[in-house]
């Protein structure tokens, strides 16, 4: 196996084991490092650091290339959908024909949760925001199904929580429009269940647009894995110490919420209606993104990884042109984004961070012109990680030599010292 040597200053030295992935990518293997010398490597935010090997999702950042199980993103976006997705994100390939009805009849018989779970529901104020009603639905999901020991039971907990989250979901906006849960019917597909369980009233039929269908369904493959991102990690961490499939689902779904990650596309919205009502218009906000002490970040631009195109933004892009023309809306929220996008792009500050557009700039256009309400969004962001969640908590929990997730530090704080009584402190 190749190495790397590793010199110290003391003039010691290490060899490091080289793993070299599918894609040529070359990781130095550090495992032994801190029992050979007695030192760590140090990496805040572990930029640099990989944590696993992964054969779910590959990303090159700087080429803008995303693939799903080796299959690339503008494929699945055009030519695939939702739970043919999820089937291959979390079984490792696109389903056969048999292998698709099967998958899709039993997501189809699981989405109903248990009656008792709505009365959840009745303690939850209506202002509650339903990122921190779905986290905690997920998470009591354990309650009603605790055992995932047996291959067979995980397998129907994976099928229970994908099919179980969009109710949960819909059924979290009803709550807060104070209107009565829509129950899924078995005769829609995953898409247009959830569309009619979210926009559906008792007292009128309800007719789902194809449109809406194919727009959503992008929009969800779109979000459905992105390799070691927060949220990722955090499920892989948690499961990492034996935790449940839903708790650390739920684990995921609270990282996903922070502004800095999937809650970023309801703050584009945000960002997006402040500049639409400020005479001083784009500018004002590129030159305050720039100031450090300004506190104000460009939200829905920048990536760790993507130091080109995130290749999400280009398709979300082009599908909110079409969506909004198809379904007749005038949305003066696209000709903002689309101006900031442009100042942006053609400002030194953007170009030397290599700072562009992310998956968040345009999706809450999308969002926004199928009817969904902005504290929604990171909501529809969770639905669509769910299948990558689920498979990297699977790959997690199968890897070969599994151990909890259990990093270093380097101490910084005050050295020994002796306790003395409050009267000589
Ligand atoms: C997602 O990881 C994933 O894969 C996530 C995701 C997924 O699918 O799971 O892709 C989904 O979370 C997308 C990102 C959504 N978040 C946002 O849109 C929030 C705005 N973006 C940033 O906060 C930022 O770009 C991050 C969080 C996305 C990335 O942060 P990094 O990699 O830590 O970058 P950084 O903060 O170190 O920034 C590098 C430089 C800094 O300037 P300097 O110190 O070099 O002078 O770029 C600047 C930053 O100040 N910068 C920005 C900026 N993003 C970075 N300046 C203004 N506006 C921004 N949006």
């Amino acid at each position: 196996m190749a190495e790397a040597k590793l010199h110290l200053a003391d003039d010691r030295h290490v060899d490091l084991p080289i793993t070299r992935g599918t894609e040529d990518e070359v990781g130095l293997d550090i495992s032994r490092l801190r029992a050979d010398t007695g030192a760590i490597t140090l990496d805040p935010s572990l930029g640099n650091t990989g944590a696993c090997t992964s054969a779910i999702t590959y990303i090159d950042g700087e080429k803008g290339i995303l693939r799903y199980r080796g299959y690339a993103i503008e494929d699945l976006a055009e030519n695939s959908n939702f739970p043919e997705v999820c089937h291959l994100l979390i079984r490792g390939s696109l389903p056969s024909k048999s292998e698709r009805d099967d998958f899709r009849t039993r997501m189809t018989r699981h989405t109903l949760v248990h009656e008792d779970m709505k009365k959840f529901f009745e303690g939850f104020p209506p202002s509650a925001h339903p990122m921190a009603i779905l986290c905690a639905m997920v998470s009591s999901l354990s309650a009603y199904y605790p055992e995932d020991d047996s291959p067979e039971e995980l397998d129907l907990n994976i099928i229970r929580l994908l099919a179980k989250a969009k109710t949960l979901a819909a059924f979290s906006f009803k709550k807060s429009i104070g209107h009565p849960f829509i129950y899924p019917r078995n005769d829609l597909g995953y898409v247009a269940n959830f569309l009619r369980m979210m926009f559906a009233v008792p007292a009128e039929p309800y007719d789902i647009d194809p449109v809406v269908v194919d727009a959503l369904n992008k929009l969800l493959i779109l979000h459905a894995d992105h390799e070691q991102n927060c949220s990722t990690t955090t499920v892989r961490t948690v499961c990492s110490s034996g935790a449940n499939l839903f708790a650390s689902i739920s684990a995921g779904i609270c990282a996903l919420w922070g502004p800095l990650h999937g809650g970023a596309n309801q703050a584009v919205i945000e960002m997006l209606d402040r500049i639409a009502v400020d005479p001083d218009g784009c500018e004002k906000y590129i030159n305050l993104a720039k100031q450090k002490d300004s506190g104000f970040r460009l939200m829905g631009f920048g990536h760790r990884v993507y130091r080109n195109f995130d290749p999400r933004a280009l398709i979300l892009k082009k599908s909110a042109d079409a969506l909004l023309s198809k379904l007749g809306v005038d949305d003066p929220l696209l000709a903002v984004a689309q101006k900031l996008e442009e100042a942006a792009l053609s400002d030194d500050y953007f170009i030397e961070r290599k700072l562009y557009p992310n998956v968040d700039f345009y999706s809450g256009i999308l969002y926004r012109a199928i009817g969904i309400p902005t504290d929604m969004f990171t909501v529809m962001f969770a639905l669509g990680r769910m299948p990558g969640w689920i498979a990297h908590w699977l790959e997690e929990r199968n890897s070969p030599g599994a151990r909890i997730i259990r990093p270093r530090q380097i101490y910084t704080g005050a050295t020994a010292r002796p306790w003395l009584p409050i009267d000589k402190r």
